[in-house]
């Protein structure tokens, strides 16, 4: 299992003694020793000089009306069941048992409906101002608002969403995964998996886009001031981790302790390779990185992120984790941290169930009575476990 291969590189990777993964040239020449590539960027001249710092406003983009939806039947309730070698990683073998569903002919209350103002999917148009090649299959695209007062007005906040589109191709739903401070771009951070994400693949900076955001719930962190808190990102599910740790390290006064363990399967999968080594160098930021498998050079941690969190094994008592990667990854996590017990509401994730209007009204994205796109997507593991088994 992966703990055993952490022994060796892994036991001498602690942060104090971890070599930081250099900072790559933005030309991209890699030359770090552990291979943590540097990413390709193409740009455009200059991202738009004129953006102000505005006073920030959180923007909900929902207006909601009462309602009520009665139940289909409900599957039988779920049990998360102990992971078997075939399906992966077993860091913790501990069941994890969902409340009941609701039976047949109860009835269940449904999350509030928006009621839209104006044309609800009318894009923002926007433009790309810059593309950063993250890994073989992410980009990063920065985008900014043509209308020059809708960029210098536009709030939101970590963890909120928005609908990128491109003509032709359609849209679809991201995390906007630059810090709310950020005013002078949107940033989105897009894995290649179908149509839509293949076409943003294809732009260039000068490229036209439409935006509808921000979308969605964000994460609680008022709720979190006094506290620790635990980032644990896989793969593309650092997008919206990176959002809520800068967010949380410009007001890190407010907060104890903050950690990030952000695992990838190699070092060229790992997004935001340019600024781990400042990650790495923080002092208000205990860093950790993990590969699945040892790779040439690499001098940071090796194994399966539930392994490395066991091995890692923070302190629950007055600590909120916060999780974001696939759902495989979420699952052993999810069970890891309650090993180390950590109770369900200290446990924060974000779901990706697809989304087609996001805004409330087409139900493409409910699980039982809750919508993804407007009660989430970030929730509680406590919440998670009180909605029916269809995940
Ligand atoms: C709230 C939320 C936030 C998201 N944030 C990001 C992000 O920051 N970066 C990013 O790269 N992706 C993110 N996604 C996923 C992204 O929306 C999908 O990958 C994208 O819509 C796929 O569109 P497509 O037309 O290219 O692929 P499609 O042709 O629609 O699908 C291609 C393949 O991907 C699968 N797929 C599509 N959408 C999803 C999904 N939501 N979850 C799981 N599998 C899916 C399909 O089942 C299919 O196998 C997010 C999704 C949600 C709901
Ligand atoms: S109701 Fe349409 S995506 Fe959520």
């Amino acid at each position: 299992m992966a703990t055993k291969k952490t022994s060796g590189k892994t036991k001498a990777a602690s942060k104090s003694a971890s070599k930081p993964v250099s900072k790559p040239a933005v030309t991209g020449a890699a030359s770090q020793k552990q291979a943590v590539p540097a990413p390709a960027r193409e740009t455009q001249p200059a991202l738009r000089p004129d953006a102000e710092l505005a006073t920030r406003e959180v923007h909900s983009p929902v207006i909601r009306e009462e309602g009520e939806l009665a139940l289909k039947e409900s599957a039988v309730p779920a049990t998360v069941e102990t992971p078997s070698a075939a399906a992966g990683p077993a860091p913790a073998a501990q069941a994890v048992t969902r409340a009941p569903a609701a039976g047949k002919g109860m009835r269940r209350e449904i999350s509030p409906r928006p009621k839209p103002q104006g044309n609800p999917y009318k894009p923002m148009p926007a433009t790309v101002a810059e593309v950063i090649q993250e890994t073989g299959n992410i980009k990063t695209l920065r985008v900014i608002l043509d209308d020059a007062e809708a960029m210098r007005s536009f709030s939101y906040e970590p963890g909120q969403v928005g609908q990128l589109s491109v003509f032709g191709a359609g849209e679809s739903t991201f995390v906007i995964n630059s810090p709310p401070s950020q005013k002078d771009y949107l940033q989105f951070s897009v894995m290649q998996a179908g149509e839509v994400t293949a076409a943003i693949h294809r732009l260039s900076p000068g490229d036209k886009v439409g935006v509808r955001a921000p979308l969605g719930n964000y994460f609680p962190y008022e709720s979190w001031k006094g506290k620790d808190v635990f980032f644990v990102g896989g793969g593309i599910g650092m997008a919206p981790i990176r959002t809520i740790m800068l967010h949380l390290l410009e007001r890190k006064a407010d907060y104890g302790k903050i950690s990030l363990l952000y695992g990838a399967r190699t070092p060229r999968d790992m997004a935001f390779s340019y600024e781990l080594d400042d990650w790495l160098r923080r002092p208000d930021l205990d860093c950790t990185l993990c590969i699945d498998a040892p790779s040439e050079g690499w001098e940071h941690k090796v194994g399966l992120i539930p392994n490395v969190l066991l091995e890692l094994n923070p302190d629950p008592s007055n600590c909120v984790a916060v999780l974001c990667g696939p759902p495989i990854m979420i699952k052993f996590t999810v069970q890891a941290l309650e090993k180390l017990h950590f109770a369900p509401e200290n446990i924060v994730t974000t779901l990706e169930k697809r989304m087609k209007c996001g805004i409330g009204i087409c139900g493409r994205c409910n699980i039982g009575g809750r919508y993804v796109c407007v009660d989430g997507p970030v929730f509680t593991w406590k919440e998670l476990q009180e909605l029916p088994p269809e995940l």
